[in-house]
């Protein structure tokens, strides 16, 4: 039902413009506003549709003083607190269950062909930059429906019909913010504060342009836009395979004021620090998952996977307990703290989620259910080289659990090297700076399809550091503060090269090859 969105472009067209009524049609079940949190305390997922449910509930401005009562306001009242967590003990490495026997001849996936190496600037005295990673060549994919039709001022104002909340201008070096609407919380603030962060980092590296973007959860671009000879180009967070929204890094990389969840770069680290700490075979031989059922399908399914006294699926589902975290000012919810099991689920709520960079970080294995949404990097996650694909529905959701489960508890070192493989890539090729690199390239190559020369729209202001922090406090300004970037440029080290297109058998073939892992694992859960 969820999918009904994407493929009704007109009919969101016309919901576009009712913002309140927007997005989460779960916020109001059993008499109450659940709000779709899901993180803190000890393993996380934060739903980054949340906001758009409380968005309906008159959200204060920002401070971390004001933030219990809107939570407050926001909460069904506290949800049971999840118990403490019966572990069997360590081991569970003997698995009668034939088909955990099936996949011990596991091998790693085909992994994606080497790129060719791309051409450096002939004569070129200084060393090519290193190439970036390999989800840099989505960039391409992402832009191509306007690759051969270019951009023009009217595929762009007619993003604007698509509720975009606010379109930003930059012209010199400068950046303009003209504002069509509300995004919830801070998520447009901390945006444009990032954007602004990136023309200091690069200055004069980032062309003139001008764009659409929205902040709600989901893509909305619908498929039949695609037979427009000039689609509408719109910006946001996450974009799907029915869709042509054009994923940018979310707020989140600078941090989440209200919910007292750091700047990517610093909270990464405090991860890392945690993982050295919390020894993989000595968590919990179970997967975690703590979050808000009510919001998305795959998350009720998710439910009925957790210990009943039947049945053990080896999967630890715990319902967010609001109102306990509110009253604790999130002064408990230290994500860096939350790696405490040896399995942590991924499971898209209404939108693509946040935390999934939180959980990926963790070196446990990512149990990622599989996903209808991409954000900027996920494309560049491998089906059991990062992560193991679970699937979407019923009781095979749980089956596929269970199994992951065994079998890593039966292969501790293919586990753990899947959980390595993707904190190594959350520390490698999500590095803060490589997330600046992608909006350097991604906004680059956007500009490069402009058929018209952008000039500060009506309406539009400047944008400054001085600007934005103007009257803000508390955490709002502390992570401004901490990730403000020096106005003279990033200081040696250049942006990342930009690898090449995928050519249209390298793309088939990638999809292929991730599609053939999944499937292998379906057969071994099948047996
Ligand atoms: C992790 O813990 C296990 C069991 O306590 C121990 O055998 C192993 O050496 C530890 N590994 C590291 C890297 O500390
Ligand atoms: C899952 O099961 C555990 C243990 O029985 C329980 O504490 C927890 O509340 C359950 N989770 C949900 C969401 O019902
Ligand atoms: C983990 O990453 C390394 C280096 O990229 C790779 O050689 C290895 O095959 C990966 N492991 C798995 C399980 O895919």
């Amino acid at each position: 039902m969820e999918v009904a969105a994407a493929k009704a472009p007109r009919q969101l067209l016309a919901r576009g413009g009712l913002a309140a009524a927007a997005p989460c049609p779960a916020v109001n079940g059993g008499g109450g506003v659940v709000v779709f949190f899901a993180a803190l305390v000890a393993g996380a997922l934060v739903a980054a549709c949340w906001m758009s449910a409380s968005a309906r509930l008159q959200v204060a401005p920002i401070t971390p003083a004001a933030t219990p009562t809107i939570a407050r306001n926001a909460a069904t009242g506290p949800e049971p607190a999840p118990g403490p967590p019966r572990f069997a003990g360590g081991g569970t490495s003997t698995n009668q269950t034939p088909s955990a026997a099936a996949p011990a001849n596991f091998a790693p996936p085909p992994r994606p062909r080497e790129l060719p190496p791309a051409p450096s600037p002939a004569g070129a005295a200084a060393p090519a930059a290193r190439e970036c990673p390999a989800y840099f060549r989505w960039i391409h994919e992402d832009l191509r429906p306007w690759r051969d039709v270019g951009v023009t001022l009217d595929a762009v104002e007619r993003a604007r019909r698509y509720a975009a909340k606010f379109r930003v201008t930059v012209v010199a070096g400068r950046l303009y913010v003209a504002r069509y609407g509300r995004c919830f919380q801070t998520r447009d603030v901390f945006t444009q504060w990032g954007i602004l962060q990136l023309l200091r980092r690069y200055p004069g590296g980032v062309p003139d342009l001008d764009l659409m973007f929205d902040c709600e959860d989901r893509p909305v671009v619908g498929a039949a836009d695609r037979h427009h000879a000039q689609p509408p180009p719109l910006f946001r967070y996450c974009g799907s395979e029915a869709t042509l929204d054009i994923p940018f890094p979310d707020w989140s990389f600078w941090g989440w004021p209200e919910l007292n969840i750091k700047p990517w770069e610093a909270l990464r680290r405090e991860i890392e620090e945690g993982n050295a700490m919390a020894n993989w075979t000595e968590r919990a031989p179970y997967a975690y998952w703590k979050g808000n059922p009510n919001v998305g399908a795959g998350r009720r399914f998710l439910l009925r996977c957790n210990a009943s006294g039947k049945r053990d699926w080896n999967a630890r589902i715990y319902a967010q307990d609001w109102g306990k975290e509110l009253q604790r000012g999130f002064r408990e919810s230290d994500l860096s703290k939350q790696c405490t099991h040896r399995y942590k689920i991924y499971v898209e709520g209404r939108g693509w989620s946040v935390s999934e960079k939180y959980i990926l970080a963790c070196d446990s294995v990512a149990l990622m259910v599989r996903p209808r949404f991409h954000d900027f990097f996920s494309r560049g996650l491998a089906p059991l080289r990062h992560y193991w694909p679970v699937r979407d529905r019923g009781v095979a959701m749980c089956r596929s659990i269970k199994f992951a489960v065994d079998w890593g508890n039966a292969h501790p070192d293919k586990a753990r090297e899947i959980g390595r493989n993707a904190s190594r890539f959350v520390r490698e090729d999500l590095a803060m700076d490589r997330v600046y690199d992608y909006m350097l390239h991604l906004l680059a190559e956007y500009a490069r399809l402009l058929r018209y020369r952008p000039a500060v729209p009506r309406g539009a202001a400047e944008v400054t550091v001085e600007s934005i922090a103007r009257g803000r406090r508390g955490l709002e300004r502390q992570f401004m503060m901490e990730t403000a970037v020096a106005d003279d440029g990033a200081g040696g080290e250049g942006p990342c090269r930009l690898p090449p297109p995928f050519s249209a058998q390298e793309l088939q073939a990638l999809r292929r090859e991730r599609a053939d892992v999944v499937r292998q694992v379906e057969a071994w859960e099948d047996h």
